[in-house]
């Protein structure tokens, strides 16, 4: 079974879409993974998802009410197979969380795995607006889908 994260700052506006929408994949496609999400900083532990996230991710057909927020724990980097940062920021916070190789080689950037977009990385879009969240939506769930792809065939 794969065990992936998804890493963002506040783990209410990125992240929770990445994992309400691989959640989402997992049922429909009966996936062997875990999934979770988590923020680096503290700021929202224990709220839901941002109500502009949760309103965009409902015009798409995913559901993350169910969803709260917490921070990435050391221990998490034993925990899963892939953990995967919203932006480089993000995953230069994760690096700074330990020296140990095996620990390091599983941070990689969510938008690696979404070959065909310019983007490299999720951009903030908790100042922004509608068509901010929009963007948010749309860059993750084409990266979910080369995820599902990337575990369906290593099967
Ligand atoms: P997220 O967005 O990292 O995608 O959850 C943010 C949420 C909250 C803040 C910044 C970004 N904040 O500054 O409180």
């Amino acid at each position: 079974m794969k065990k992936i994260i998804f890493v963002c700052l506040g783990n209410i506006c990125r992240s929770p879409v990445a994992e309400g929408i691989m959640l989402h994949l997992k049922e429909k496609y009966q996936l062997d993974v875990e999934i979770d999400s988590a923020g680096t900083a503290s700021y929202h532990i224990g709220e839901a998802p941002d109500r502009r996230t949760i309103a965009n991710a409902a015009k798409h057909g995913i559901d993350l009410t169910n969803l709260r927020a917490r921070q990435f724990e050391v221990k998490d980097f034993d925990k899963f197979d892939w953990i995967l940062a919203m932006d480089i920021n993000n995953m230069n916070t994760l690096k700074r969380m330990t020296v140990e190789q095996k620990h390091l080689q599983k941070i990689k950037l969510m938008l690696d795995f979404a070959h065909s977009f310019s983007n490299a990385e999720v951009p903030d879009p908790y100042y922004g607006t509608e068509k901010d969240f929009e963007l948010v939506f749309n860059l993750v769930d084409k990266a979910c889908r080369s995820i599902v792809n990337q575990i369906s065939t290593s099967n």
